[in-house]
């Protein structure tokens, strides 16, 4: 897929090659001022008539016509360097991979040293290039009888570079490609319908994800998740022909099974609301609700790639939530594993239900610092909108290292807040411990606060990925659809966590 080649020729031959443009007076000097001179010093003149741009993610292809080795040159516009981050390199490299991509293109070179600046070096810039190739070209196959492929596919990257060396930049491009890959694993699972990807499927996609990295796996069927008195994922499955699993995949990276990180996430296969039924248009996209056990399962897969020197215990609760005659219903009451009882008084807000057990379930393995994903509130995206992860927690120290790893990763979330008054609502049923709906005030937090009661005490962050999940419009790092959102935040959370005295 790729290949590294330190000394930088432009007269080398290739179908095409790709250019980093700073928008700044002149140009082409520098390292590319050997590509001007093959054209006799035109470029410049080019530029400065506009018709090459530096502007931000603005792409310009030349055909060279002999005059250099590659046959076409894409000039990738990155804006003025002052203002350059890497997360525009990263957008601006999607933009370019998605133009060769729509241009059917097979084989592409790439002159790293152009995307260069300020504190971004050579390996951040091949880990972009890498990370952002695998993102930007995704496709759903879908199941059209002709599927959703392309005829033709980028399938050769040379990178040229001279500012690292070939092995470092190689190590860069590996790691950024696995987190490409894994965020589009987590997005293949979100895209795929309900009746396809029930909890059985899901569970038999981490029984295999475990085999080919060596995970310890444990799947709990109906049997040992009603032994376990897992009664809250009972209760949400009880509507369903299908049978629940409760999914555990642990990886240790440490020679002792200590400083656990516990990742849960919710695996909703499809959300009808139970008999707090949705809407007709609100019930369609719900085969997304297992947005947040692709989350995890995305990270997964980056971790046994990566292999870091952490302890995870993943736990995924999966089951549909459905009516039928054996349902649950409002007024219920229930028990869950950790004997906490809870009214139901929306069936509709099953997720917090299923994490419940979840949690615990997590902390039975170990889990010494707890983060959990979910797509858990049409509430945050009321609070926040579509591109904004809605973050909670019991612990500031555990917060501040997910939200490092959410900058990192590209992946905005902005922090709720969870006050004493909001923990009495969700403690606040005259016949049961918890209630899973206090009211429509504040749904995201109260989500987010009824999760909490399950960490009783170890440090825990939730992230409500409801409005991020998925992508309304084609973004520059894939189509809409499912996003993969938080596959690389939790994977790179993971990668440099720093355990601390609780
Ligand atoms: N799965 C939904 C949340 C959701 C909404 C995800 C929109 C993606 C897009 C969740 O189970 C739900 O229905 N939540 C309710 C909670 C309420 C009943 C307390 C909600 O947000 O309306
Ligand atoms: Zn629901
Ligand atoms: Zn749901």
């Amino acid at each position: 897929m790729f290949k590294v080649k330190a000394e930088v020729n432009f007269s080398a031959s290739h179908e095409n090659l790709v250019v980093g443009l700073f928008d700044r007076p002149v140009k082409f000097e520098g390292g590319l001022a050997a590509l001007d001179e093959m054209f006799g010093g035109q470029l410049n003149e080019l530029a400065k008539s506009g018709d090459i741009s530096g502007k931000l993610k603005e792409v310009g292809k030349l055909h060279t016509l002999g005059k250099a080795g590659a046959k076409k040159i894409w000039f990738v516009g990155l804006g003025r360097e002052k203002e350059f981050t890497f997360d525009k390199l990263r957008e601006a490299l999607g933009r370019a991979f998605k133009s060769l991509k729509n241009a059917k293109q097979e084989e592409v070179a790439l002159y790293l040293d152009s995307f260069l600046a300020g504190d971004i070096d050579a390996e951040d810039a091949a880990y972009a290039v890498s990370e952002a190739f695998a993102l930007s070209t995704y496709i759903f196959e879908g199941y059209k009888q002709k599927p959703n492929e392309p005829e033709k596919k980028l399938e050769e990257i040379t990178i040229y570079s001279e500012a690292a060396d070939e092995q470092e930049i190689n190590a860069s491009l590996t790691v950024g490609y696995a987190y490409g890959r894994g965020t589009n694993s987590a997005r293949t699972l979100v895209n795929t319908p309900g009746n396809m990807l029930k909890a059985t499927d899901l569970a038999e996609y981490a029984r295999k994800l475990g085999e080919k990295y060596g995970f310890e796996t444990e799947i709990l069927g109906l049997e040992e998740i009603r032994k376990l008195g897992m009664g809250a994922l009972l209760a949400v499955n009880q509507g369903s022909v299908e049978e629940p699993r409760m999914i555990v995949l642990k990886y240790q990276g440490k020679e002792t099974w200590e400083d656990a990180i516990g990742l849960v996430g919710k695996g909703i296969t499809f959300d009808t609301g139970g008999y707090s039924i949705k809407t007709k248009t609100g019930i369609v996209g719900m085969k997304t609700d297992m947005g947040g056990a692709a989350a995890v399962l995305g990270a997964m897969e980056i971790i046994g790639e990566l292999k870091p020197e952490q302890n995870v215990v993943a736990v995924i609760p999966s089951t549909d939530n459905m009516i039928g005659g054996g349902a649950f219903k409002p007024d219920d009451v229930i028990t869950s594993m950790s004997g906490k009882t809870i009214e139901v008084l929306n069936t509709d807000a099953e997720g917090r239900l299923v994490l419940a057990d979840a949690m615990t379930y997590a902390k039975h393995h170990g889990a010494q610092y707890l983060v959990d994903v979910a797509t858990l509130t049409g509430g945050v995206i009321t609070a926040l909108g579509l591109h904004t992860t809605g973050a909670m927690t019991n612990n500031e120290e555990l917060f501040e290292q997910v939200l490092e790893a959410s900058y990192e990763a590209g992946e905005q979330m902005w922090r709720l807040p969870i006050f004493e008054k909001d923990l009495e609502r969700v403690r606040g049923s005259k016949i049961a411990d918890l209630n899973n709906s206090p009211g429509s005030e504040g749904h995201a937090v109260m989500g987010g606060a009824f999760v909490g009661e399950f960490a009783e005490g170890t440090p825990w962050v939730h992230l409500d990925i409801a409005g991020t999940a998925t992508s309304r419009q084609d973004t520059d790092l894939g189509p809409s659809g499912a996003t993969g959102v938080m596959s690389r935040t939790l994977a790179l959370f993971v990668e440099r966590f720093e355990p601390f005295e609780k």
